[in-house]
């Protein structure tokens, strides 16, 4: 398999504070990518350099054989990149469908559009119910699926969902991971951004243990668990935080 994305030793800061201290990444055409670990350890900022949101200060990030280290975002989008951001960033004032034609405007054209749309409401049926009314009237996991069909809308060829059942109700969660389920079968590429390692590594191929701002571990989902399974052991069982990292 191709590699699709190749993140190469990244650092970032927000101003004194270094967030990523080289970082080092890589997503093959058709895999599905988690990336771990608990709050702060710098996940969303590897996602934020990946989409041209923030420049890492050293290192390279390459996306289809092309270098889009330092790119600004709309250029990174057109190549086939999308973000699901964190807390969905939904358009609350615009409608269900002006939500999805701003997800579609990169490439926007009539036929394209209308399929694209079709496909949608087969993946959330919701959204073709609630279709004319405003997002912000959405619950939290019917604007979680509308920010996921926007980005869809895009035709990305590499899909980035930042931490996507968080905040969700059980039920909306399993709703979410079936989703992921669904995409990778359809041969969409993914690279997963979840606290929650249990659920993650049931939908994944590979991951990524982010710690500190460095990879503390990688490998396919089942060495990946393993390590996970062991560090909740050396640590005493319980996690504070109940994802089954302990770390
Ligand atoms: N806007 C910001 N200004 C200053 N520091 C920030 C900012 N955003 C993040 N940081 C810091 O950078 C580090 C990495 O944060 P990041 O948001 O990437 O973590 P995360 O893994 O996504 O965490 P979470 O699971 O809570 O979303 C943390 O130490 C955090 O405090
Ligand atoms: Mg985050």
């Amino acid at each position: 398999m191709e590699t699709m994305l190749r993140v190469t030793d990244i650092h970032a800061a927000y101003g004194a504070v270094r967030a990523l201290h080289g970082v080092s990444l890589e997503v093959a055409e058709g895999e599905v990518v988690a990336l771990l670990g608990v709050n702060g350890a710098g996940k969303s900022t590897t996602l934020r350099a990946i989409t041209g949101l923030m420049k890492p200060t050293q290192g390279s990030i390459t996306f289809r054989g092309e270098d889009i280290t330092g790119r600004k975002p709309e250029s990174i989008v057109k190549r086939g990149l999308s973000l699901v951001p964190e807390g969905r960033e939904i358009f609350s004032t615009l409608t269900v469908e002006e939500n999805l034609r701003l997800g579609a405007y990169v490439s926007y054209s009539r036929e394209t559009y209308r399929e694209d749309l079709e496909e949608m409401f087969e993946l959330f049926p919701i959204l073709k119910e609630r279709f004319t009314q405003a997002g912000g009237l959405l619950s939290g996991g019917e604007q979680q699926m509308l920010a996921i069909a926007r980005a869809l809308m895009a035709r990305p060829k590499l899909l980035m969902l930042d931490e996507p059942s968080l905040g969700l109700s059980p039920a909306i969660t399993d709703h979410v991971f079936e989703l992921i389920a669904q995409l990778r079968e359809r041969g969409l590429t993914i690279l997963l951004v979840e606290q929650n390692a249990e659920r993650a590594l049931e939908v994944v191929d590979k991951a990524y243990l982010l710690s500190n701002g460095v990879v503390e571990a990688s490998g396919t989902a089942a060495e990946v668990k393993a390590q996970v399974d062991l560090a909740s052991i050396y640590l005493g069982g319980e996690d504070s935080d109940g994802t089954g990292v302990g770390m």
